[in-house]
């Protein structure tokens, strides 16, 4: 039989409810996730990106079995998220990261000895195993110091040790680069591209674009709850509506101006953004026209202008798909 999909989920919901305001009277109601149908397939990295707030970690957290869903399905590995826990927690792993979830005081042998035995590691086995992570993730010169005087970067090493020690064919990487510094954050990407290689699937949410088509084969946009996309790089780069993008800046445009831009022939879309003082106007365009300078003529009034132009990046796409679920 084939292997059943890494993830498999069917309209999932999630909704959090709590009180807040004087005596706790006011109740608020947040759709996290609003109907997610989403498959992955084992093997490789899938990239689930959004902004903040979009429902990467509460995602994360019910396909691990740390949240139970509040309506829909969700089958990992085939194994049911709410009613199958103790044959998927053995097969999957989760790295949610930051500063928590560490002992500091002692150091990284003994944090690991502890996660094994949690993990149910055979006695026998877990020494052994405690070395190969370490290796894995190049901690083994630094296995035998405290935690607590661990950079970022090494902290973030040692919960990915953590994560893969008992073995799992599913790994779940939480934003696994937030808050490092840049050299950390690209051995960390490094690190994870080499899981794969052991076989190992793995998840790994983000709100960096780069890095979701640095290091992942499929890649679903999370916007307010919903999938915006689901696609290959190159299949979300077709979404891109014009390979060219020109990008003009000034202290504003008035709406007649931005109605014209968006009027001419060749022009698929106008999208504003405030940038300090000043407005910034991108413009995508599917065709040879119109040129920078058709778009100068067009606004030779403005002294201040400010104009390049660019190939579209898989950015592009990414803020398109953010903007449109906002409006
Ligand atoms: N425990 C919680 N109680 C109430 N609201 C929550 C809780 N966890 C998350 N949320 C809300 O759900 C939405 C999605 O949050 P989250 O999954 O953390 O997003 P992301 O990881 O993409 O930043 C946000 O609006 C957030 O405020
Ligand atoms: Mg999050």
């Amino acid at each position: 039989m084939a292997d059943p999909p890494a993830i498999e989920t069917q309209r999932l919901t999630r909704v959090f409810e709590s009180r807040k305001g004087f005596l706790f009277t006011e109740k608020t109601r947040t759709e996290a996730l609003r109907g997610i149908d989403l498959t992955v397939e084992q093997g490789a990295i899938f990239g689930l990106l959004g902004p903040n707030g979009a429902g990467k970690t509460t995602l994360t957290k019910i396909l691990s079995t740390l949240l139970l869903p509040t309506s829909g399905s969700a089958h990992v590995l085939g194994y049911d998220v709410t009613t199958q826990v103790e044959h998927l927690r053995p097969r999957i792993g989760l790295v949610l990261g930051g500063e928590r979830g560490l002992y500091n005081r002692i150091n990284a042998r003994e944090n690991l000895r502890y996660f094994a035995d949690l993990y149910g590691v055979p006695r026998g086995e877990r020494e052994h195993r405690i070395d190969a992570v370490l290796d894995r993730v190049g901690l083994s010169d630094a296995a035998d110091r405290r935690v607590e005087e661990y950079s970022r970067g090494m902290k973030q090493k040692l919960h990915i040790a953590r994560g893969i020690l008992h073995g799992p064919e599913l790994l779940f990487l939480d934003e696994p680069t937030i808050g490092l510094d840049p050299k950390s954050a690209r051995e960390t990407r490094k690190l994870i591209r080499s899981l794969v290689s052991d076989g190992v699937t793995i998840f790994l949410t983000t709100h960096y674009m780069f890095e979701a088509e640095e290091l992942c084969h499929r890649i679903a946009v999370l916007t307010k709850g919903r999938i915006a996309a689901h696609d290959t790089v190159a299949g979300l780069r077709q979404l891109v509506g014009g390979d060219r993008t020109i990008e003009i800046e000034d202290y504003g445009f008035d709406d007649d101006e931005l109605a014209a831009l968006r009027a001419l022939s060749g022009v698929s879309k106008v999208v504003t953004e405030e940038f300090g003082a000043r407005i910034r106007a991108t413009i995508r365009i599917h065709a040879q026209r119109p040129t920078t300078e058709d778009i100068r003529a067009l606004l030779s009034n403005h002294a201040t202008l400010a104009l390049r132009e660019r190939r579209t990046s898989l950015e592009d796409v990414y803020l398109d798909l953010v903007e449109e679920e906002a409006n």
